[in-house]
This record gives C-alpha cells, sequence and structure tokens, in this order.
C-alpha cells in the first residue's frame, strides 16, 4: 500500500505540475521564431533585430528566436541586402532551416521590410520545416516603384543602388545583381517587369503558375501583412498590404482584392482570407517606426504565444 502511494505521488505530482501549467500554455515549449531583417539592416543590430530578438525572449519564456545573417559577417550581411541575386539568398535560407534542428516542428516567419517578401518566397518555395505564422512587417509584396529614401548609414552604397535603378531595373545583369531591382514593379511596364523580374513576378504568379507555390502558402496558420499609414520610404505604401498602381500608371491603386492574383486566386490567398487567415494590420507611422507596445500587442501576443 504504502509502496503503491510512494510509486504514484511522482505522477501525481508531474499531473498537477503540468494542469498549473495548462493555465499558462501547457506542455508543449514555445514556437520557434526566425527574423529576417530589411535593407541596410543585418541580423544582429542591437537597435533593430537585436532588440526585437530580446524582446520576443522576453515576452514568451523560453523561446528559440534565431535572426536570419547571409554571409559570414555583419558586414556581408548588410551588402548581401543590397548586391546579391535574392533567389539565391532564399535558397542559402531554406538550406539553413532545413538544417537547423530545433525549428523541424515548424517556426514562425518575421520579415520585417523586403525581409516580408523575402519569407513568403520562403514559405512558398520552401515547405520543409513548415512555416506556421508568416508576418511581414512593411514587406513590398507588389514591389516598389520608386527609391525615395534609403536606410542604414552608408550613403555610397544608396547611391550606386540609384545609378544602377536609373541603368534600368529590367537590365539582366542588374536584376541579376541588385535586390532592389527584383522587386522593382514598374505599372507604366507591366509586360517587361513580368518577363525580366526573376524574383517578384515568379513569387507572384505572374507568368508560370506553380501549384506548389500556392498550395504552400495555403498551409500557413495565418498570413499577416503589417502596413504603415505614414510610409515614406515605400512607393506605394499599399504594397505592404498586396495592393498595387492600376496598370498603365502610377497615381490610382488596385487593393489587393481588386487584382487578379486575388480573384483568380494564383497564390491561396482567397482561401486564407475566406477561413480569416489573412491579416491586414497597420501601425500609423513612417516606415518600421512602431511602438514596442504596438508589436507587443498586435504581434506578440496575437501570433507568437
Ligand atoms: C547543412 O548541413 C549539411 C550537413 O551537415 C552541410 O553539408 C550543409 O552545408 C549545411 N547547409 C547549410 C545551409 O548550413
Ligand atoms: C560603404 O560601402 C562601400 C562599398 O561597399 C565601402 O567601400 C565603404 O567602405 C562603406 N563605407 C562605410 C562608411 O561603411
Ligand atoms: C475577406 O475576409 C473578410 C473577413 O472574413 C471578409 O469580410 C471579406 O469580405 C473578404 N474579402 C473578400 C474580397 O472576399
Amino acid at each position: 500500500m504504502a509502496n503503491n502511494i510512494e510509486l504514484r505521488l511522482p505522477i501525481l505530482i508531474s499531473f498537477c505540475l503540468c494542469l498549473l501549467n495548462s493555465v499558462v500554455h501547457c506542455n508543449a515549449s514555445p514556437v520557434p521564431v526566425v527574423i529576417w531583417h530589411g535593407m541596410g539592416d543585418s541580423c544582429c543590430n542591437p537597435l533593430s533585430m537585436g532588440s526585437i530578438k530580446k524582446l520576443i525572449e522576453e515576452k514568451i519564456k523560453g523561446v528559440y528566436v534565431t535572426s536570419l545573417e547571409i554571409g559570414d559577417n555583419i558586414a556581408e550581411d548588410t551588402l548581401n541586402g543590397f548586391f546579391m541575386n535574392v533567389n539565391d539568398q532564399v535558397k542559402i535560407v531554406c538550406g539553413k532551416l532545413a538544417n537547423d534542428t530545433k525549428l523541424q516542428e515548424g517556426y514562425n516567419a518575421i520579415g520585417f521590410s523586403q525581409g516580408g517578401q523575402f519569407l513568403r518566397a520562403v514559405a512558398q518555395r520552401c515547405p520543409n520545416p513548415p512555416m506556421l505564422n508568416l508576418i511581414s512587417v512593411g514587406g513590398q509584396q507588389q514591389g516598389v516603384y520608386g527609391f525615395p529614401r534609403c536606410p542604414g548609414d552608408n550613403s555610397t552604397v544608396c547611391n550606386i543602388v540609384r545609378e544602377m535603378l536609373n541603368v534600368g531595373a529590367y537590365v539582366s545583369y542588374i536584376q541579376n545583381h541588385l535586390v532592389q531591382a527584383e522587386y522593382w514593379h514598374d505599372p507604366l511596364n507591366e509586360d517587361k517587369y513580368k518577363k525580366a523580374s526573376i524574383f517578384l513576378a515568379d513569387i507572384n504568379q505572374e507568368n508560370v503558375k506553380n501549384p506548389a507555390y500556392k498550395a504552400n502558402l495555403e498551409k500557413l496558420k495565418n498570413f499577416v501583412m503589417v502596413q504603415f499609414l505614414k510610409d515614406t520610404m515605400v512607393e506605394p505604401k499599399e504594397s505592404e498590404w498586396f495592393g498595387f498602381y492600376k496598370p498603365g500608371q502610377a497615381k490610382d491603386i488596385n487593393t489587393l482584392f481588386e487584382t487578379p492574383l486575388y480573384t483568380e486566386d494564383w497564390l491561396g490567398l482567397k482561401v486564407l482570407n475566406s477561413t480569416s487567415r489573412l491579416h491586414f494590420l497597420s501601425s500609423d507611422t513612417d516606415h518600421l517606426q512602431f511602438t514596442e507596445t504596438w508589436f507587443i500587442n498586435n504581434i506578440i501576443n496575437k501570433f507568437l504565444m
């Protein structure tokens, strides 16, 4: 009898602990988070991605957060955000994610600015390990037509980018080497964009409709898009919600819902919307200028817990 109780006690205790635990999210360890930084930034800047990583770790006890570094060091990572072919970057990231043992049960992804569309490419091209929630914070899902400001502290780099875009985003040498050319979307030359864009036109299914892209995106638990309502860096800012200029001009905007990408459901966004998994969030600020409180309430508490 006494023996029996002794045997059962540990089981009883752990059962009680689990009950207690379940009040705050039971048993499973928290879903890991993968972050991809924006243009002019790097994986590990303590003022940007570094502080985001820290904030997530503070709010979700025991969470594994990895901030992607493309290249062997921070300087390379920053430069690659301008000059490394995005398709190659996505391939590298897919390899990193597949190799990371902590991610194999699935992960949440947060892309900042251009990192937002790059992580969508990862979701569409590399379903293993599975991405659960995709959060695009100011990502240019329909590209940009304009380069009004350039972040980061190297004006030399910004001038090179501008010069290259002036020569022509759709010139093949520039397409293959300049990141920003690879999501340059000229509404006055839609046909040229569709033919020449090696990255954005591909992931947006402008030409060939790759059924895997759609099937993979539909697997997401949620696709969250954040638009910065006072954005002075992204033209047009509506691209952050998948809107873009109507073809043939650069003034009036089609919302996502008015584009064939949605009405003909090239990417599964119609399915995501009809099952309440497509989310349009906004911050009433300039590009990436959200507050910590905004990030905690709208992103961490809603999609990462
Ligand atoms: C993944 O791991 C394999 C085997 O250890 C290694 O050969 C490969 O370089 C790794 N890839 C990446 C992208 O880390
Ligand atoms: C800016 O980038 C250029 C080109 O890579 C480099 O030569 C230069 O040293 C950089 N300047 C600063 C201040 O980092
Ligand atoms: C998208 O989903 C929202 C929320 O469920 C719904 O109100 C809206 O009508 C949907 N939009 C379209 C174009 O289907």
